[in-house]
Formats: C-alpha cells, sequence, structure tokens
C-alpha cells in the first residue's frame, strides 16, 4: 500500500498541507506550534483508533541505529512501525559509535537506497544532524547528548490527556538541565504552555536552547522561569518532573553528581508542595533513592507508565506523519529548523 491508497478517517481534521510538516525530528525546534499540535492530535486519534491505522505503513521500512542502550525508544518503534503494518530493524551501535567504520555521508547516502526512515540514538547531536544533512530520508532523533525530542512530545501529550488544555498547565523540572529538560523546554515554548527548572548551578541547560524557548515563548505565550531551589520551583504546580542525575555517558561523573544533586530529589516532602493535583512524572530509567523515592515515584500520583504508553502513540503520529499515509511527505523545514 502507498501513500495514495491509504486512507484513515479523520485525517482530514488535522491541517496538513504540503511543506507543513518538516523532513527530519533531530530537535523539537523543527517543528512550528501548529505541527506540535498536530502529532498531539493524531496521537490521540491513534491511540482512540488504533484499527483504523492498520497498514498505514505497509511496505515501509524503518532503521534504528542506537550507540546507547533502550528499552522504551526501540520497543515503541519496533511494535508502533508494526502496529502500522511496516518492517523496523535494529542495529546495535553500542560497540563503536556512528561514522567510525565509514563517513556518516557514505552510510546515509546506503541507508536512503534501502529504507524510508533513519531513528538514531546517539552521544554526539551532531551525528543525528549530520545523518539528517546527507540522507535523503526523514530522520528522526531517538535521544542525543542534547536532546529528546519524541520524548517530550510523549510527555505534553500525556499532560494534556490528564490536564486539557495545555496553555494552564505549570510543569515543574528539578534536577539536571539534560536532554529531557531541553526538549521539555522546547515543547513546552511551541506548546503556550508554562514550564520552571530547577538545576544546581553549573547544571542549567543549554543556554541556547533556553533562549530559543523564551524566544518561541513571546510568540506563543508560553512561560519559561527559572530556580536553583526545587521548593520554589514546585509550589503550586500541576506536575512535577525529574530525570536521572547520571545520563548515559556521565557514568565516570556518578559519585560528583550524585552528591550535587542531592538537594534536588523528588520525594515525599517536596511533592507536598506541588499542588494538591499535581502528578509526578520521569522519562525512565528511574534510579529510585536517587532522583526520586521509591514512596513519590510508585504512589498514584505518578503517571510515569502512561507517559511510556504515550511514547507508542506520539511515535507512530510521528511516523506516519514523516512516511506518509495519506499526509504526505514533507521535505521543507520548519521555521525553527
Ligand atoms: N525514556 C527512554 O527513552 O527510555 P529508554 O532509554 O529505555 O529508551
Ligand atoms: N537523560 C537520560 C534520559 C534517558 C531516557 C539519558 O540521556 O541517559
Amino acid at each position: 500500500m502507498n501513500s495514495q491508497q491509504f486512507s484513515a478517517p479523520h485525517l482530514g481534521e488535522i491541517p496538513s498541507p504540503k511543506g507543513f510538516w518538516s523532513r527530519d525530528l533531530v530537535s523539537v525546534r523543527d517543528l512550528a506550534p501548529p505541527e506540535v499540535e498536530a502529532v498531539l492530535e493524531l496521537a490521540g486519534l491513534m491511540k482512540a483508533r488504533p484499527a483504523d491505522f492498520r497498514g498505514a505503513l505497509a511496505g515501509k521500512q524503518l532503521v534504528m541505529f542506537f550507540e546507547k542502550p533502550s528499552l522504551r525508544t526501540r520497543l515503541t518503534f519496533e511494535t508502533g512501525m508494526a502496529s502500522l503494518g511496516g518492517v523496523s530493524f535494529f542495529v546495535d551501535q553500542t560497540q563503536s559509535p556512528l561514522g567510525a567504520r565509514e563517513k556518516l555521508s557514505d552510510v546515509a547516502h546506503n541507508l536512503e537506497r534501502w529504507v524510508d526512515i533513519i531513528v538514531l540514538r546517539t552521544f554526539g547531536h551532531a551525528t543525528v544532524e549530520h545523518m539528517a544533512e546527507h540522507a535523503n530520508i526523514p530522520v528522526v532523533n531517538a535521544l542525543s547528548d542534547l536532546e529528546h525530542p519524541c520524548q517530550a512530545l510523549a510527555d505534553y501529550f500525556t499532560l494534556q490527556e490528564k490536564f486539557g488544555d495545555l496553555k494552564n498547565v505549570q510543569l515543574a523540572y528539578v534536577g539536571d538541565g539534560n536532554n529531557v529538560a531541553h526538549s521539555l523546554l522546547l515543547a513546552c515554548a511551541l506548546l503556550g504552555s508554562r514550564i520552571r527548572l530547577a538545576t544546581p548551578v553549573g547544571y542549567g541547560p543549554d543556554p541556547q536552547i533556553l533562549a530559543d524557548a523564551q524566544e518561541i515563548g513571546q510568540e506563543t505565550g508560553a512561560t519559561v522561569e527559572l530556580f536553583d531551589d526545587p521548593s520554589e520551583a514546585v509550589r503550586g504546580v500541576d506536575a512535577v518532573y525529574t530525570d536521572t542525575w547520571v545520563s548515559m555517558g556521565q557514568e565516570k561523573e556518578s559519585e560528583q553528581r550524585i552528591k550535587i544533586f542531592a538537594p534536588y530529589q523528588v520525594n515525599e516532602e517536596l511533592m507536598s508542595q506541588a499542588a494538591a493535583h499535581a502528578v509526578f512524572m520521569h522519562c525512565l530509567p528511574a534510579y529510585r533513592g536517587k532522583e526520586v523515592t521509591g514512596g513519590v515515584i510508585d504512589s498514584s500520583r505518578s503517571v510515569v507508565f502512561d507517559q511510556a504508553e504515550s511514547r507508542l502513540h506520539v511515535q507512530k503520529a510521528i511516523l506516519l506523519l514523516l512516511l506518509g499515509g495519506g499526509i504526505g511527505r514533507f521535505p521543507v523545514r520548519s521555521a525553527h529548523a
């Protein structure tokens, strides 16, 4: 089945003229505000009526190269692609980085002859950027040291399910100003939502990403606030989010980071300062007793498995938007690229 033959119900409700969707998803910045909303809306439709989308990507092939381990990202891409009728291939790249055996541009020009989409998990963000630059097929960032776009889009889908209009939702991210924090900042900005970040001195977000989020926020009405003190940041918020203090590749800094981040632990005391209805969020994997206590992550306030489920629905929407299936592929990057 090709993209012309497939026509899912409801897709006409999603604005999707040619040129609407940027070709790659390297950064959340590759999307314009209506595109982020379209991803969340399509994900909602696909979650509600999965059977309507069976076969939407029949004949399409995805390849994943992962330089780091994964449970959620790998399996949600694989199961998502399978549920749409497509096929995926996984290449374990944990033993040698992409581009070590042969030039990245040569890899790109091979892949574009065989498959329809490339999904990369890398250390260097530049690896994803270079693959996107050279490959004549869509490239999706499945986590780099700088960003984790699929995660943040799934997290805002989860928040929308819980609270409705994202413009009224206030999220506090507590901990390391890392890849997940960066993508949350940008997604928040594009969606016109409200985010607070509490990070230790020296572990704040990338200044360029912060500046971009603030600039986008001026157009969308999003608010971005920075704090040193986690208690101030979480006061009255709807959701408290944290991530590991030691991201993949930072294991050598583990001892030092655990000391520095200790005051940023999300525990029962910190959660008690958020709104009474506040939920706890984490991208997972989580380290109980470090960035979060078992009492919080295993409580009824925790939505971490809803977030994990959302990865599936949101990535299916991303795949469908990038690969066609009635909406088509759009070769032009957005203004935020
Ligand atoms: N949250 C997330 O990306 O999980 P994995 O590392 O297991 O893919
Ligand atoms: N910040 C974490 C996210 C894991 C999904 C890491 O990069 O390891």
